[in-house]
């Protein structure tokens, strides 16, 4: 099942060069958070570019029960009338996430601290994926969790009224984690701190301080060290969403794997804590140029151009890039696929834990197209068929994640027969242009 509606089965068939300009939505990352701390901000925050996912519009709706007014003005224009650190109301009704991991845990920080409770709830995905990650430091300021066994949505939170700062190590390399106790650190006095072993995407700590907060970020022996001071009154913000370099990876990743083609995608976030996929394409032979790389809103951007990449060549990914480029490792086991040699990802185990196992539903469907993997718990090996090789001719299931339903959509363009997937509803949650986009490079996709 889709996530909001009945299943849309699609089909991708080998495809002509991808040739022109993919520009692809804002990023999501960037998109939950500008409107969470926009309804913590006291006055108008002004946003351009926001991702009109279903994941974002579900975080827009949730700040609107909690007491902010969000405004749609069209275009990817939107405002939030904020209500202030400590100013959330209580919703009068369940806050529903939809597929969004994202969303819940930052939006479960955000009211954490305040003497408020909110029960929460999402789709199939979201209600099996692990909560207790974010309740397990949240109790930490005080606030209390009750949901289904092992810690699952629905679940609900009762927001501490008196509020303590916390001292939390991250356990996984997890940047909703942290940005969970970032967002709870606000309303609590004195000071909050983060310390992660491996370095997550830095967009909450980047946007904290440009909404005027005190965020120190140290490197130790220890890890990076994030230190929040509590209460500050945030400022409003004017905010200009750089594209998603998650999203970007797909008709970059399409255009290395189709003979002929030549694919600029513009204005996207390349925040070394997001790029790793590109480094990773790179090391294997992709044709990537950098254009025009400039600062954008506090964030690194570029024009990345992607051309055919006949030699493309397995390599063995440094765990150490998991956290850079984590969202990424379905579509690079496509790139692998149509490489010769193989893949090898390791300290990849938080793959098994996000809207699907990605691991597992990657694996099934490569091999049903004909390519090799080997799995264990937190690793797995893809054994590239050189380009061309791919058989393709399956029918897949994308287990309500759109990065397992585009990455096979993509794979079909480049296989010899064409890649069905059983319900490519939930690629709008993210890339709800992803369909007309890739057939105007030339790709062939079909609801079927
Ligand atoms: C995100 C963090 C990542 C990523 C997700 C977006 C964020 O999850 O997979 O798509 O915006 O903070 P984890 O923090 O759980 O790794």
């Amino acid at each position: 099942m889709s996530a909001h509606g009945t299943p849309i089965p699609m089909t991708a068939a080998r495809s002509g060069p991808l040739t022109g300009t993919a520009d692809v939505p804002g990023d999501k990352s960037i998109s939950h958070r500008s409107l969470i701390l926009g309804a913590m901000a006291v006055g108008e925050t002004r946003i351009t570019g926001l991702l009109e996912g279903q994941d974002v519009l579900d975080t827009a709706k949730a700040m609107q029960a909690f007491g902010a007014e969000v405004t749609d003005h069209g275009g990817g224009e939107w405002s939030v009338q904020g209500v202030g650190v400590g100013g959330f109301a209580e919703p009068e009704n369940v806050i529903d996430c939809g597929n969004s991991g994202t969303g819940v845990r930052l939006i479960m920080g955000a009211m954490a601290t305040s003497p408020i409770t909110a029960t929460f709830t999402g789709d199939a995905s979201l209600n099996k994926r692990p909560m207790a990650r974010v309740t397990d430091p949240l109790a930490l300021f005080g606030a209390r969790a009750v949901g289904r066994t092992g810690g699952r949505l629905p679940m609900t939170i009762v927001g501490a009224s008196d509020p303590v700062p916390v001292r939390y190590a991250t356990p996984v390399p997890s940047a909703q984690v942290k940005s969970a106790v970032l967002l709870a650190g606000l309303n609590a006095p004195g000071d909050t701190v983060v310390i992660e072993r491996e370095a997550t995407r830095d967009h909450s700590e980047r946007m904290l301080a440009g909404f005027g907060a005190q965020v120190q970020v140290e490197d130790s022996t220890q890890g990076r060290v994030i230190t929040l001071t509590g209460q500050p009154e945030l400022k409003p913000q004017t905010i200009v969403v750089p594209r998603d370099p998650s999203s970007a990876a797909f008709p970059v990743c399409a255009a290395l794997i189709v003979e002929g083609s030549d694919v600029l995608v513009p204005n996207i976030g390349l925040n070394p804590t997001r790029a790793g996929l590109f480094t990773t394409l790179q090391e294997m032979g992709a044709d990537l140029v950098f254009e025009n790389m400039r600062e954008e809103g506090g964030e690194p951007v570029a024009d990345l151009r992607a051309r055919f990449s006949p030699d493309l060549k397995g390599i063995e990914v440094p765990p150490g890039r998991a956290a850079s480029m984590i969202d990424e490792y379905p579509i690079l086991s496509v790139v692998a696929a149509c490489a010769t040699g193989q893949t090898v990802m390791r300290g990849v185990k938080e793959l098994r834990v996000k809207e699907s196992d990605r691991i597992d539903a990657m694996a099934t469907g490569l091999r049903a197209c004909g390519v090799e993997v080997e799995e264990g718990e937190d690793w797995w090996i893809v054994t590239g068929r050189g380009h061309g090789g791919v058989s393709g001719g399956a029918l897949v299931q994308s287990h309500l994640d759109h990065r397992i339903a585009m990455s096979f959509l993509i794979l079909g363009f480049a296989a010899k027969a064409p890649v069905s997937v059983d319900d490519g509803g939930p690629i709008a949650t993210s890339f709800p242009i992803f369909e007309p986009l890739m057939t105007q490079l030339g790709a062939r996709i079909d609801r079927t």
